[in-house]
């Protein structure tokens, strides 16, 4: 008999054909993120649960699911921090990701952040579309130039490093990285360590983070590190919404802290904080890191990897716990 898979959302057409191929497969047909209890008869029902970051797999689910028939939650994704790994590790299931396949695709996401914030292109694009444009003037959407200023990365893993390579060899931009580890292969990307975050945050341009969520990094950026940049520098968030204190962030772009931000995450996702939703000064995304048809399929087929290593007896490649 095959395996059961069930995949809590609908995955491109060819990803789900690949799953099919290897497993007996449920699918979510209406694609509805599911809530705790769906999860938890899931739980009892498959013998993997393939999950995306819209799945809350919090310590409640996980350990009140009744007798477990899953062995394997597969995370359609690199972030996992909406699976609790220590309660997932109590019930004896193994926790995979798909690191590597979406480095690229979610840098380019940051760089397009970085640029709209900076050059206000999101304010002058809705100018345009609402017919409020009168023509060029010499004064008008005047944004910050990239070119020769310091970009601050928060976290120097893949993304980070994949983020550094473009401003520095793209955008002419002097980098500076704030990790845990020292990565002599820093200089290859341009980029050079600063000594703390405090020192990071107050020499940048522009800070980008790309450190996972993790309870130890839940609001590393907030009110009091905030005050550490400069008036005129811009955030830009493509990692977690929990790595920012967005009532704080708020609070710094109401009173001039900051200069702008540019987030394609957020801290209740997909809840937009209301005041955030009004500001001309900050570029909102839903979440569209790695979202290519490319990388959505990379991730399906590191994903389905993953079951077959399983399945098969054997470790699969991308087990987080
Ligand atoms: C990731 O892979 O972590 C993306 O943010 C989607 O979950």
């Amino acid at each position: 008999m095959r395996p059961l898979v069930h995949v809590t959302r609908r995955l491109p057409e060819v990803v789900e054909r690949q799953l099919a191929a290897h497993f007996d497969v449920v699918l979510n047909e209406t694609d509805a993120p599911l809530d705790a209890r769906a999860l938890a008869d899931a739980l009892a029902g498959a013998d993997a649960l393939l999950c995306t970051v819209t799945d809350r797999l919090d310590g409640a689910v996980l350990r009140g699911a009744a007798p477990l028939r899953a062995r394997i939650l597969v995370n359609f994704g690199v972030g996992y921090n909406h699976i609790d790994v220590g309660a997932a590790r109590e019930r004896g299931l193994v926790v995979t990701n798909t690191p590597g396949v979406l480095t690229d695709d979610t840098a380019d996401v940051a760089l397009a952040l970085m640029l709209m914030t900076a050059r206000r292109l999101g304010e002058g694009e809705r100018c345009v579309r609402a017919g409020a444009w009168t023509g060029w003037t010499p004064t008008q959407l005047l944004g910050m130039s990239l070119s020769g200023k310091t970009l601050g990365i928060v976290g120097f893993g893949r993304i980070g490093r994949a983020m550094a390579r473009r401003a520095h060899f793209g955008l002419g931009m002097r980098v500076r990285y704030l990790s845990r580890t020292v990565r002599p292969d820093a200089i290859e990307v341009g980029a050079t360590p600063s000594p703390s975050l405090e020192a990071l945050l107050a020499e940048s341009d522009v800070v980008s983070i790309h450190v996972p969520a993790t309870p130890e990094t839940r609001h590393l950026v907030d009110a009091d590190a905030l005050a550490h940049m400069r008036p005129h520098a811009i955030l830009v968030n493509t990692s977690r919404g929990d790595l920012v204190d967005e009532a704080a962030l708020v609070a710094a772009l109401r009173a001039g802290t900051i200069a702008g931000a540019g987030l394609d995450v957020y801290e209740g996702e997909p809840r937009i904080h209301p005041e955030l939703s009004g500001m001309e000064n900050v570029v909102l995304l839903p979440h569209l890191g790695s979202a290519t048809r490319e990388t959505r399929r990379a991730m399906g087929e590191r994903a389905l990897a993953n079951l077959v290593a399983f399945f098969d007896g054997r470790e699969p490649p991308d087990r987080v716990a």
